[in-house]
């Protein structure tokens, strides 16, 4: 018989349909992913190098569970430049992919009986990561009228002697918000006057547009950066989601816990991966202004294009590479063939099935009547799937 644990928590909503997709490419359909969590750009050749020399140099063994120095270097020499935070090297841990950062700092600060606050819609995967540690997620909504913006009321209202912490994605996925320098300070304030620790997962940082800011909660105090766990990485910026290499910074006890933990489940990251971080992030950063160009373009192109499609409205996403776009309007509706379309789950089904474009519905990260679009795809491709939408769409009646 399983632990108990195993019958609390999911794996990814996603997978189902990665599976399906397979299915449906094996059967010869030429499958458009518009439900992709990376971006569609090699990782550049610089990094590449510097992995390759890596492994020819026999850098290929155990490295300190928090990390090489020299890279723990890069990084604090990168919040301070980038951020404006000052961590020392005893202050960053190296993790597998900004993922295991997130599943360290949560197991380090919650457990049975504690709460969580979760803004929502949000990451899959953050809701089963604290059901892991055995902790309580706390929903609350974002407001969806104002761009995504967190509402620090309701949060407010949410706190409880119960509350541990609370994770905030910015800028974010699902819905491509960054979140504004007042909303953080406000949240900081919670989170001191309440005792919690705020988790800022600000993997997607570098891809930002409209000329809008990142701004970092842990630099607005020492007592703030007390109360923060940075998580960052090298996944989405130097798109090396395959190399898994991410990392937290927050207090130097906290870090010697995070290593406590990393040094008894994955020892560290892979010595490789962490030598092409070093490069990635003292290179050149060409490769990373291209790719932030390339997104932009089609950010701007696949917005003009949903918005016009009767019915279907979305707000200009201001990072990631993400859409959500509200399509309840087709909710209730049924297609030619008499299919019924209740909600975006359906509709994700309907247009997979119908049309061979694969998006995420709003379900798996805990919205209704919207799906998820990554726009981390070639021009051609995000043309013809929104060709294919549309027709989806004008085939649902009322
Ligand atoms: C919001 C968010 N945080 C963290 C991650 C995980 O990043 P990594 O690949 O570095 O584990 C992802 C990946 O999709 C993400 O979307």
């Amino acid at each position: 018989m399983l632990a108990k644990r195993m019958s609390n928590f999911s794996g990814s909503p996603t997978s189902a349909l990665i599976a399906r997709v397979a299915e449906l490419r094996a059967e010869g359909k030429n499958i458009i992913s518009l439900n992709v969590g990376e971006p569609d750009f090699g990782t550049p050749d610089y990094i590449k190098v510097a992995g390759i020399k890596a492994i020819v140099d026999n850098f290929t063994k155990y490295t300190a569970g928090t990390g090489i120095i020299d890279l723990r270097k890069a990084i604090s020499a990168k919040l301070k430049a980038d951020n404006g935070v000052e961590y020392e090297t005893n202050e960053i841990c190296v993790t597998v992919g900004a993922k295991q950062a997130i599943f360290n700092a949560v197991m380090a600060i919650a457990g049975e009986g504690d709460e969580v606050i979760l803004p929502i819609p949000c990451w899959v995967s953050y809701t089963e990561i604290i059901k892991l540690a055995g902790a309580t997620p706390v929903f609350v909504k974002v407001k969806n009228d104002e761009g995504f913006a967190l509402d620090l009321e309701a949060i407010e209202a949410a706190i409880t002697p119960k509350t541990r912490g609370i994770i905030i994605c910015t800028p974010n996925n699902p819905t491509g918000a960054v979140y504004t320098e007042e909303s953080l300070r406000k949240l900081a304030e919670l989170a001191v006057k309440h005792d919690f620790y705020v988790i800022s997962d600000e993997i997607y940082e570098k891809l930002i547009y409209d000329g809008e800011k990142h701004f970092s909660l842990a630099s607005i105090s020492q007592e703030v950066k007390e109360h923060t766990v940075t998580i960052n990485g090298c996944s989405k910026a130097y798109a090396m989601t395959g190399w898994r290499l991410g990392y937290l910074a927050a207090t130097k006890e906290f870090v010697s816990g995070i290593g406590k933990i990393q040094s008894q489940t994955t020892s560290a990251a892979s010595a490789i991966s962490q030598k092409a971080a070093v490069a990635a992030l003292t290179g050149p950063q060409h490769d990373l202004a291209v790719m932030v160009a390339e997104f932009d373009k089609r950010r701007k192109y696949v917005m003009e294009r949903l918005n016009a499609i009767k019915g279907v409205s979305c707000s200009m996403p201001k990072g990631a590479f993400y859409i959500l776009p509200d399509i309840s309007f087709y909710l209730g509706s049924t297609s030619d063939e008499g299919i019924k379309i209740n909600d975006a789950k359906d509709f994700a089904k309907f247009v997979l099935e119908k049309e061979q474009v694969a998006l995420v519905p709003g379900e798996a990260f805990n919205i209704e009547g919207r799906i998820r679009i990554s726009y981390s795809n070639s021009m051609e491709n995000l043309c013809e799937a929104i060709n294919r939408l549309e027709h989806a769409f004008s085939l649902l009646r009322a």
